[in-house]
């Protein structure tokens, strides 16, 4: 599938279903407390989503039986959601939502910690939040999307944390998923040419530990192999001549 350039029609759909996503995830961390069941996120999380008149973008995606992936501790990502699952104080929580707006999808991840965490924990998911700000840096017409990839993997590792290989950023737009991949690892090759009007969900999933996952028996769940913490932090980025604009970030998170 070739890249796809977004017309000013298609960007303005995007920036609202970023727009929604970012209140979702809003909403999602005001609610987070301990003693809440992963699928109470997922609840209400879906619920917010369909207050806003979108569609879940997850729900159904390839099977995966819910609108929010909700992945704890050394969960890496696409964590199921479950009534049984009690999220408790001093973990940290990686909430993954997606929304589609008049036929256009945003995707975005957050990682927050659950009351006091370690020191470990607050550190992995600050260095995940700035591994992503270190690679639109170079989120630009003319660089690469090695430029990106590159500049993650090499502040992930610099500060002693593993980047998950098997996992990837994507383009993004009328398909949740769509060319080109985006790795959170230094490259050999230079990888495609950015352009201006290209919307890509960049996505740093790292681990305190080492950057090897396994598949769990439920075929989502993604954890780290060592069973140590992993964080995760999404936007979907819209490439310009200038600066990026981050379509699920114009506040704080
Ligand atoms: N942000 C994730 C991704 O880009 C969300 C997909 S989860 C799924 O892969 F459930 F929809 F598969
Ligand atoms: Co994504």
């Amino acid at each position: 599938m070739p890249i796809t350039i977004k017309s000013a029609r298609e960007i303005e759909l995007m920036t609202e279903a970023g727009r929604i996503l970012e209140i979702v995830h809003g909403e999602l961390q005001k609610a987070l407390r301990p003693g809440m069941s992963t699928k109470e996120i997922d609840r209400l999380g879906e619920e917010v989503i369909r207050s806003y008149g979108c569609t879940p973008s997850f729900l159904g995606y390839r099977g995966y039986p819910a609108s929010i992936c909700v992945s704890l501790n050394e969960e890496v990502v696409h964590g199921i959601p479950n009534d049984k699952r009690i999220v408790k104080e001093g973990d940290i929580v990686s909430l993954d939502a997606g929304v589609i707006y008049k036929g256009y999808h945003s995707d975005a991840a957050r990682t927050h910690a659950v009351g006091e965490v370690s020191e470990e924990a607050r550190n992995l998911i600050r260095v995940a939040r700035e591994s992503f700000f270190e690679g639109i840096k170079y989120a630009k017409e003319g660089n690469h999307l090695s430029d990106i990839s590159g500049a993650i993997g090499r502040y992930v590792e610099k500060n002693g944390c593993g980047v998950v290989r098997d996992l990837c950023g994507h383009g993004i737009g009328g398909s949740l998923h769509e060319a080109p991949e985006i790795p959170n690892y230094v490259m050999s090759r230079k990888g495609v040419k950015l352009r201006a009007g290209m919307t890509l969900a960049i996505e740093p999933m790292i681990n305190a530990g080492g950057w090897e996952v396994d598949w769990l028996e439920d075929e989502w769940t993604v954890v780290t192999r060592d069973g140590s913490l992993s964080a995760h932090y999404e936007n979907t980025v819209l490439i310009t001549a200038g600066e990026p604009i981050l379509l699920t970030l114009t506040g704080e998170m």
